[in-house]
């Protein structure tokens, strides 16, 4: 090609997928991984951009993963449009797009999972119980068969990067970890494939989320310094759109996420929500 980089392969074998990063690493090169669910949007992409930026070698992977959804929760209807999201990978000049089926990341008689203890049971980890022990797994797995220097991962999920992090300095796995800042649509409503769930109508308390969290980030800045009071009014904003039923508002330590009385130079306010059906997660890093 007239970049220089290579055709795209699309691989669902973790054999060789690791043959292909290892002769990628044979010629020197840098490899980036970027863990996906798939459903591509502009928030996936930018983490493909910075892996495109400082590694060689990207890989992109792709894996609704069953065990991080609980039982009554949106596994068989997540959005699976792999056409569109290998045109993506395509575009943005991703080396491999890795892509297996449940089989081979769970071999049959699967008895071993990672537990990250503390983190994984507060906030989404108490709402959703057993889903960051799949994540932590899946995540294992796929940098097990990756091998990248670079793991690259969304503040959106702020709980969720927290964990991988203190997992990959738990387990000593010899993997760089990048977090890159959440996308939003204009209007402020951070990307996310589920999205695409919300009817206009929801589209519009969806934006709640978003919005609470900027009052949050307004007052600090007018001076407040009344925590439980910015809570308290983050949730009425939430509370004051039709369907919206909260499940967390916190203002919090941005690496213990526990919650604080006090305001602090650096805090992260975290708010998750179910508009109808569909289960919303937003953060904000705030400073004071
Ligand atoms: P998924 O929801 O597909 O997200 C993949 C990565 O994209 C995550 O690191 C997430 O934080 C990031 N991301 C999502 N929306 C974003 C946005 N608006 N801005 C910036 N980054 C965003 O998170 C998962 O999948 C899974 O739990 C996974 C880590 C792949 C394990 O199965």
């Amino acid at each position: 090609m007239a970049d220089g980089r290579g055709e795209l392969q699309v691989l669902d074998d973790p054999d060789q997928v690791r043959s292909a990063v290892r002769a990628a690493r044979r010629q020197g090169k840098r490899v980036g991984c970027v863990p996906t669910m798939g459903a591509l949007h502009e928030g996936h992409l930018s983490l493909i951009r910075a892996a495109r930026a400082e590694c060689d070698f990207v890989v992109v992977t792709i894996f609704v993963n069953p065990t991080q959804f609980g039982p009554n929760e949106d596994f068989d209807k997540y959005p699976r449009p792999l056409e569109a999201d290998l045109a993506a990978c395509r575009k943005e000049g991703v080396d491999v797009v890795f892509h297996p089926a449940v089989e081979a990341m769970y071999p049959a008689g699967s008895k071993t999972f990672v537990e990250v203890e503390g983190l994984s049971t507060i906030w989404e980890g108490a709402c959703r119980p057993g889903h960051f022990r799949g994540v932590a797994t899946i995540v294992t797995k796929l940098l097990n068969v990756t091998e990248p220097d670079v793991a690259y991962f969304g503040q959106k999920d702020y709980q969720q990067q927290l964990l991988i992090r203190q997992m990959c300095r738990d387990l000593l796995l010899p993997v760089r970890i990048r977090v890159c800042p959440t996308v939003r649509e204009p209007d402020g409503l951070a990307m996310s494939s589920r999205n695409a769930y919300l009817s206009p109508e929801e589209r519009r308390s969806a934006l709640a989320l978003s919005q609470a969290l900027f009052l949050a980030r307004d007052r600090l800045a007018q001076g407040e310094r009344d925590l439980p009071a910015i809570r308290q009014a983050m949730r009425d904003h939430l509370e004051s759109q039709p369907n919206v039923r909260v499940d967390y508002v916190t203002i919090c330590h941005p690496e213990t996420l526990e919650e604080l009385e006090e305001p602090l130079p650096r805090m992260v306010a975290l708010v998750a929500a179910r508009v109808n059906e569909t289960r919303l997660i937003d953060n904000l890093l705030l400073e004071t």
